[in-house]
């Protein structure tokens, strides 16, 4: 029941109508008992900035902003989380006074979902594929975590370049180097885990992964698929029939989600069996 003191929170993005976080977060809250209610803005990349003063202005509590806005949107907040700085994106906004502080849950998200798959990050050797928003997450992930190397695969070397070099540049270690994506072939012989965070593969585009090469996935214990629609992708069935283990990109949308409605409500605790029921939730609502 929203009321004069519902803390009124959203999700900035363009296209919105499929976002699951509205579902999410309204069923945190009504599970947890807080007095908060979550919509969806559909705010357009040039509006973002009209968008973030004006939801300042309107006392909007907590706010998400997807993929195109992520990075539009960090010159308008009055302060950034060192991680998310790192990360070089935003998804969540916290008011503070003044203006609101930006925060990255991505990431955050992506560690506890492979810690609950118990998949072992330090001392390992990775493989990246994909440059894009999704991959800093994961990059500044697995070499916070103490990856031992990390390969990046991508289409646009140059685009990797640069993500390797902030990362190794960063961390003060080489972790990353670079392949071209035609090149996988070249990767020294051992046994990887790979996070794919392309969007190749995503519905409705679901019989194609970002390599066709059974030979590659045999090279793989563990494929973790940053898409989770469909829930078992083309990338995730190679890695399986090669004999790997395999995670898609749900779980991670689901911490980010719990990450930042923790990071909104300092000391209320989403439980083990409320992130079940939303899971439940959100699945029978994705297409495909
Ligand atoms: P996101 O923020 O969701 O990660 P993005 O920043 O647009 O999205 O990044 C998309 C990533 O997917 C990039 O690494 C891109 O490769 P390039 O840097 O070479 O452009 C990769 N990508 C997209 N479509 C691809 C395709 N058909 N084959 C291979 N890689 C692809």
């Amino acid at each position: 029941m929203i009321s004069g003191t519902t803390k009124i929170c959203g999700v900035m993005a363009d296209p919105v109508e499929h976002s699951l976080s509205p579902l999410m977060q309204n069923f945190y809250a009504e599970k947890t008992g807080v007095d908060f209610a979550y919509m969806p803005l559909k705010v357009a990349v040039e509006d973002v900035e009209a968008a973030v003063l004006g939801a300042y202005a309107l006392n909007f509590v907590c706010m998400n902003v997807t993929v195109q806005h992520k990075q539009q949107e960090m010159p308008y907040l009055k302060e950034i989380d060192e991680d998310a700085k790192a990360i070089g994106a935003v998804n969540t906004l916290v008011r503070m006074e003044g203006g609101y502080k930006g925060y990255n849950t991505d990431a955050a998200g992506l560690l506890r979902a492979m810690r609950e798959a118990k998949i072992q990050l330090a001392g390992e050797d990775c493989i990246l594929i994909g440059a894009g928003g999704a991959a800093k997450a994961a990059a500044y992930v697995l070499a916070k975590e103490g990856a031992q190397t990390v390969t990046l695969l991508n289409r646009h070397v140059g685009h990797a370049m640069v993500l390797a070099e902030e990362i190794n540049h960063r961390f003060g270690r080489p972790v990353m180097t670079v392949l071209a994506l035609s090149e996988y072939a070249l990767l020294p012989k051992k046994s990887y885990l790979a996070i794919q965070s392309t969007s190749v593969g995503m519905y409705p585009h679901s019989d194609h992964a970002p390599i066709e090469d059974p030979d590659f996935y045999r090279m793989i214990h563990t494929g973790v698929d940053i898409v989770y629609n469909p829930m078992e992708t083309k990338f995730m069935q190679y890695v399986s029939a090669a004999g790997g283990r395999v995670m898609n990109g749900f779980t991670m949308l689901l911490y980010q989600g719990i990450a930042a409605f923790e990071l909104w409500n300092p000391g209320v605790k989403i439980s083990p069996q409320i992130v079940e029921e939303a899971g439940m939730q959100m699945r029978s609502r994705l297409k495909g």
